[in-house]
């Protein structure tokens, strides 16, 4: 228990290492939370301070998903756990760190591109397909939210379809909270209010 209580501690800090503000910070000398639609996130940098400012958050977002499963399976082998549970661990707390990061007041981003990173090393093909919906979707609509959305409430079904039920438990954690954490741009989506790729305002 205490190798993955440690797993959880690790991925949660990792996750509050927030790309979005400390790019914001370092470029503009802004906090993130105060641009845009308010989000500590890749879409809401991109808008804010352009495309490489952007990429990078998209980038590090990622990465420190990556890290967390990485880190997490070296504990699992030195502690002797279960590699794929301790996984799981880390996908669900490194996604928590960034959505409600301690550090930061529990103000984060919305875990599209830490859940993308994370998962990748787990199922890379479940994510990969999700990755697929979600540039289907956007590259149609323009909506980053929706792709986001849609694109993660896929992986539960693809879990499903493959009989993974631990692996069903962390996909559908990962769609009620991306869900949950795009609440306010759902509505705008259903007002028609929510802004396109790359508009600036509302
Ligand atoms: O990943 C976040 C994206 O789906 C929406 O971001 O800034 O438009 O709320 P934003």
């Amino acid at each position: 228990m205490f190798s993955y209580i440690l797993i959880a501690v690790i991925s949660y800090l990792l996750g509050n290492i927030s790309t979005s503000y400390i790019v914001a910070k370092r470029i503009a000398g802004v906090d993130i939370r105060t641009q845009g639609s308010g989000n500590a996130g890749s879409t809401n940098v991109l808008r804010t301070l352009g495309k490489k400012a952007g990429a990078m958050t998209f980038l590090g977002d990622i990465l420190k998903g990556v890290i967390a499963v990485l880190v997490s399976r070296i504990i699992s082998n030195m502690l002797g756990v279960d590699t794929v549970l301790a996984s799981y661990v880390a996908v669900i707390f490194v996604v928590m760190g960034h959505n409600w990061p301690v550090f930061l007041g529990f103000r984060g981003g919305k875990g599209v591109a830490t859940s993308l990173g994370a998962m990748t090393c787990v199922h890379p093909i479940i994510a990969l397909s999700c990755l697929l919906i979600f540039i289907v979707i956007v590259a149609l609509s323009k909506y980053v939210s929706l792709g986001s959305v849609l694109g993660i409430a896929a992986s539960p079904l693809m879990m499903i379809a493959t009989g993974n039920r631990a692996g069903f438990v962390v996909a559908l954690f990962l769609a009620i909270s991306v869900t949950y954490t795009h609440r306010a741009n759902i509505k705008r989506l259903f007002k028609g209010e929510e802004r396109k790729i790359g508009q600036k305002k509302q």
